[in-house]
């Protein structure tokens, strides 16, 4: 039995595949994914899953409580981590160009019992990310609907349940009611098609990048360099400035660059896979950090940074300068668009990655069902979306945030430890792209990844190890029975 946990699913070369040539499933003869997605595309696809709210919400908490204007330097930090892990994930989607992204690398080096563990943390990646953007999203829809008089009830805003001290509390809310609809929304463009959800995040991409570019061009003629002096506060207590809060603030904006790795659930799409994976993870993580940087040196440097603790601290810094009031409510409007297209990509992430899992049989077949009109795992997208609208509607941001954080970092260790055992079990296999110096980067992307786990690991440990024991169970009683790699 203890074998058969760790069998490992035999890696075969990919060969090369055409657009529109079926790949997955195509030898039971039903219908397939479609390989439409071109590498433009596919960075358009990371950008639209990577800046949402870890830059437009979590930045002034992270400034204002640990950081100071040294949060310029917790991204860079969490930069550094997701970009050893954007490497080994560029190998491993250039080589194995399936949807199941971690889950499917794993499965390939690390044997079935750990593929399932990272598939389950996976869930809590992508499934769970889109319910806490959603959360995000409709907190900043209700503020802009508030300069009409015209925002919602709290009750009707806000999440009924909340943990504190371990314990589950009621808030008095009833619902979070703008969560649970953007998440019926964006299920719906999902189920209708790949090449729909990438038209409409192309150009929702388009204007949250030109609102930020706006307010990088505007907002940097009103930088005060006063305001990043001391770059690093002194420490104030535990995680409050100095250098351990620069590290607690790195741990909680890596939230956002979650979604780069997303890109790599759409390799069973893409046209040119081998060549187009390298350039749509590492082109997203590029383009999105240097935005990010600059963002954080131009708010710090617009307000004293203590300011800056809001939800919403880009529209905060900008509402100090009455003439850029325009560019507040673009701002305003950029991020209910930009959360949108996180959503939007988290919940086309999901339902591919139990479509691999269900080819596998590890999972029940219907997440395997492909619709015959519109290519898409339909059933799998409805059964995600109602969960994730479940979620939203009932729990807060900062619990979903944190689970989220925790489950991608364990999936991103994996990934960069999957890699270089690889590179040992399997060296004769093709690799359209390598890791450049893989001894050195995969170890660090594993140190990396698991050192800014621990940050939020420590407090939540019980709802972690909680949502393992689940996923245990049901690869206990389904997963490893219907195992179509034991029962060969
Ligand atoms: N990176 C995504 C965000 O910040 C999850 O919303």
């Amino acid at each position: 039995m203890f074998k058969s946990l760790f069998r490992v699913k035999p890696v075969e070369p990919a060969g090369h595949v055409d657009a529109g040539e079926p790949f997955e499933g195509s030898l039971e003869g039903e219908a397939t994914l479609k390989r439409t997605l071109t590498g433009t595309q596919l960075i358009l696809l990371g950008i639209g899953a990577v800046i949402g709210a870890g830059i437009f919400v979590l930045t002034g908490q992270a400034a204002a409580q640990h950081a100071g204007p040294a949060i310029m330097l917790s991204f860079v930090l969490a930069g550094i981590a997701c970009a050893f892990a954007g490497l080994c994930y560029a190998e491993f989607a250039a080589m194995l160009p399936v949807s199941g992204s971690a889950y499917s690398y794993s499965y390939a080096t690390l044997g079935e019992a750990v593929a399932w563990f990272i598939g389950w943390c996976l869930v809590l990646e992508y499934l769970f990310a889109a319910s806490t953007v959603a959360v995000g999203w409709s907190g900043y829809l209700n503020a802009f609907l508030s300069n009409w008089d015209l925002a919602l009830p709290t009750a009707l805003a806000s999440a009924p349940y909340t943990i504190e001290n371990g314990a589950l509390v009621h808030t008095g809310g009833l619902v979070n009611l703008p969560a649970v609809l953007i998440i019926a929304a964006v299920t719906t463009i999902g189920y209708f098609g790949i090449t729909q959800s990438a038209f409409v995040n192309s150009f929702v991409v388009a204007i949250k990048v030109t609102v930020i570019v706006l307010f990088i061009a505007l907002g940097a003629k009103y930088v005060d360099p006063a305001n990043w002096h001391p770059f690093i506060p002194a420490n104030e207590g535990p995680g409050k400035f100095g250098f351990e809060g620069v590290i607690r603030a790195s741990a909680i904006v890596f939230f956002a660059y979650i979604g780069f790795d997303a890109v790599s659930t759409a390799a069973g799409e893409a046209k040119n896979p081998q060549r187009d994976m390298p350039i749509g993870i590492l082109g997203s993580l590029i383009i999105c950090t240097i935005l990010y940087i600059v963002v954080c040196a131009v708010l710090t440097g617009m307000m004293p940074f203590r300011l800056l603790d809001t939800p919403e601290p880009v529209s905060t810094a900008l509402n100090n300068y009455p003439s850029l009031g325009w560019l507040q409510t673009l701002v305003e409007i950029a991020a209910i668009a930009g959360l949108s297209s996180v959503i939007l990509v988290m919940l086309m992430a999901q339902p591919r990655i139990f479509y691999t899992m269900s080819k596998d049989g590890l999972m029940p077949k219907l997440f395997g069902k492909v619709h015959p009109k519109y290519h898409t795992p339909y059933v799998g997208t409805l059964i995600v979306g109602v969960i994730a609208a479940g979620l939203a509607g009932l729990l807060p941001l900062s619990l979903l945030g944190e689970m989220v954080s925790m489950g991608t970092l364990l999936a991103f260790a994996t990934v960069s430890a999957g890699v270089l055992i690889l590179r040992y079990t399997r060296p004769e296999l093709p690799r359209p792209f390598r890791v450049p110096a893989a001894i050195l980067v995969c170890p660090l992307g594993v140190v990396t990844c698991l050192y800014l786990f621990w940050q939020p690991f420590k407090e939540h440990w019980h709802l972690l190890l909680g949502w393992i024991a689940i996923g245990l169970l049901i690869y206990a009683v389904y997963g490893y029975r219907h195992s179509k790699l034991r029962n060969a």
